[in-house]
């Protein structure tokens, strides 16, 4: 307890909520983003607050100043380079832990997806390093129902089939800060499955049925479709993510996640508990302003 860790990406969907749980559990969380303004404006004290790229290695010496940890949650399409950055940093220090976000379906037989093959890269050399480290693997997290609904609309990306344990973002969270106070947490590869196992649509009925009543049926529209409005549109994040999506269809759910559970706690929010916080926190009226 009373640790400084310095958590990189902490802007992010999944790095945002960690900092938040690793500060409200007693740690000294210095944060660090390229866009200082934005950072500034997320984390006000006690966070510490430092500008820096992780893709230079004085940026990251700099911000690891008096850190017993770092966390790494990072997309960036050089994100193997940024961990690469970290670890040298790193080799001057005193770091006690580092932890890393990593995917469920990160495994050799999906190396010929770049993104995969990154995470890999990373991983080997976050264990080639020495320092103690606990990597996680999660999978599909409920926030991202979200990014589905355009308007009045919900897209389903062609016919999803495969099941995926959903989990929230504050599972993961809670997980990564008990690893902070778990020795036995040390050296480990802990996948992250949520309590149940559902399909992206049987996940999207739910959502619609407690957040967006008035939107009876969902149709799903053929990837060469949602592809061919993404081109068109010119809208990089939404050719980005079917791209993601089909490749999780396609390669499905990956690893056991026993081990995690007994060492961290199992996940405990369903997507019926979710929702229903959902619903209460911001009233479904105004869900459309804060998607
Ligand atoms: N989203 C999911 O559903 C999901 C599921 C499983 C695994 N993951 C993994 O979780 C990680 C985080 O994903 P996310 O969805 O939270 O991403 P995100 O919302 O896009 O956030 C990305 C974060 O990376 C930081 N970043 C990127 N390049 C950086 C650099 N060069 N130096 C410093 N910071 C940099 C950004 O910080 P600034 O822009 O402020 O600098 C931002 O905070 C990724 O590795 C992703 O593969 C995500």
């Amino acid at each position: 307890m009373g640790q400084r860790i310095l958590v990189i990406g902490a802007t992010g969907l999944l790095g945002g909520p960690v900092a938040d749980r690793l500060c409200e559990a007693g740690f000294t969380v210095r944060v660090m983003s390229r866009d200082a303004l934005r950072v500034r404006a997320r984390f006000a004290e006690p966070f510490e607050v430092v500008a820096g790229d992780a893709l230079n290695v004085g940026d990251v010496e700099k911000a690891l100043a008096d850190c017993e940890a770092v966390h790494v949650s990072i997309d960036h399409d050089q994100e193997d380079e940024c961990v690469s950055q970290v670890l040298e940093a790193a080799r001057t220090r005193e770091l006690r832990r580092i932890s890393y976000i990593s995917g469920v379906t990160v495994c050799e037989e999906n190396r010929w997806l770049p993104l995969v093959d990154r995470k890999l890269r990373s991983e080997e050399a976050i264990r080639a390093s020495g320092i103690d480290y606990t990597i996680f693997r999660p999978g599909w997290f409920m926030e991202m129902l979200a990014r589905f609904v355009h308007g009045d609309r919900v897209f389903v990306f062609g016919k999803p089939k495969r099941r995926w344990h959903f989990v929230a973002l504050q599972d993961l969270a809670r997980m990564v800060v008990e690893s902070y106070r778990r020795p036995e947490a040390a050296n480990k590869v802990f996948y992250v499955h949520g309590p149940e196992a559902l399909t992206v649509l049987e996940a999207q009925r739910r959502y619609c049925r407690v957040l967006l009543p008035e939107i009876r049926t969902l149709r799903s529209t053929p990837y060469w479709m949602l592809r061919l409005i993404a081109r068109l549109t010119r809208n990089r994040r939404m050719q980005n993510g079917i791209e993601m999506v089909s490749y999780l269809e396609k390669v499905g759910e990956r690893g056991d996640p026993t081990e995690a559970n007994a060492i961290l706690g199992a996940p405990e929010i369903t997507l019926e508990r979710w929702l229903q916080a959902q619903s209460r926190r911001v009233g479904s009226r105004h869900l459309g302003e804060a998607r």
